[in-house]
């Protein structure tokens, strides 16, 4: 039997192993043959003959199954040599990441601002109905109301529709002076080229004992600021109307695409809408119990700046993670 141990310890692979399994344990393998021998054995005889038969089949069979599990290992460890992957190797890609176009643009309205002493304050997103409306003179059923197409929720609470709320909080929370923005994002029920159900806003507002502020303070931020935005543009203010300024106005630039010739952008009128604003009403005034005081106050749209500064003619682009577009900005 010495040379049956041999037989299994030399396979060398599975394959061979498993030949060797047949030739040894096989239905007309060598140990078969064996066991036939036993008819030929004196009867006294028989009994050890089986015996030591048996002990040498035992002993095959662990050799065998250890032979086996050595191969399968180094077969095993042959595959993982052959399709390991280096994640040390270096791929020629050198990528970095960038900020965000809507977040590279708020950050850059954010530091004019804050140079020009203005506080940064936050508030919730999901807001109660005094604050998103009726405190900025948006009484319940008021037809202006409508500008906005809210997201309501079943507690009676919305999801601020612009980010106006956080004066009425800043007020309540503090006294005058006050010289505040608010960045934030805010949410209507609207989706096409220029609006998405989020977007994201920021609200300015200036209040100081009644003759200290006027709206020559609020036409030179403002005019100020857009230069800084847009370089040399015409601003131009716009009479309008909020239910929270009185008197209200739009602000508007001359179109950067035509320089003011008029074109597809600027639906051939030469000039671009970029932000609202206005003298606070002192409808606000009164829901936040200030007295002898006045303000102004204004609002814009993050995105619309930043699909004017960068040339992006669909909106909801910004928002779908496309490489393709967000690689331009790195
Ligand atoms: N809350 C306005 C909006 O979402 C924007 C706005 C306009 C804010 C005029 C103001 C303002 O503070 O004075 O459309």
């Amino acid at each position: 039997m010495k040379n049956l141990e041999e037989l299994i310890k030399s396979a060398d692979t599975l394959k061979t192993l498993e030949e060797a399994r047949i030739e040894i344990f096989g239905k007309k393998g060598i140990l078969a043959a064996e066991f036939v021998k036993m008819k030929s054995v004196p009867n006294e005889e028989k009994k050890a003959f089986a015996q030591n038969l048996n002990i040498q089949k035992t002993k095959l069979t662990e050799l065998f199954e250890q032979r086996k599990e050595t191969l399968e290992e180094s077969a095993l460890e042959a595959l993982m040599q052959k399709s390991a992957i280096d994640v040390t190797l270096f791929n020629g890609v050198n990528e970095s990441g960038a900020l965000h176009p809507v977040m590279e643009t708020m950050n850059k309205i954010i530091d004019y601002f804050v140079s020009m002493n203005f506080s940064i304050q936050e508030g919730p997103m999901v807001e109660d109905d005094f604050h998103n409306f009726e405190a900025l003179n948006l009484p319940k059923h008021h037809p202006a109301r409508d500008m906005q197409d809210t997201f309501y929720m079943n507690d009676g609470t919305v999801l601020r529709t612009h980010t106006s709320p956080v004066q009425i909080r800043t007020m309540m929370q503090s006294k005058p002076p006050i010289r505040m923005i608010s960045p934030g994002t805010v949410f209507r029920r609207d989706f096409d080229l220029t609006h998405t159900p989020m977007f994201h806003q920021v609200e300015g507002l200036v209040v100081d004992d009644a003759d200290k502020v006027s709206f020559a303070h609020l036409k030179f931020i403002l005019e100020d600021f857009l230069h800084y935005m847009f370089g040399d543009v015409e601003v131009r203010f716009r009479p309008s109307f909020f239910p929270f300024t009185e008197p209200s106005t739009e602000v508007d630039i001359s179109c950067i695409f035509c320089k003011g010739s008029g074109c597809r952008v600027c639906s051939k009128t030469g000039w671009l809408e970029v932000l609202g604003s206005g003298m606070v009403d002192p409808n606000v005034f009164k829901a936040v119990g200030y007295e002898n005081v006045s303000g102004y106050a204004f609002g814009l749209g993050v995105e619309r700046f930043a699909m004017l500064l960068h040339e992006i003619p669909d909106l909801r682009s910004l928002f779908e993670g496309d490489m393709r577009l967000l690689e331009q900005f790195r």
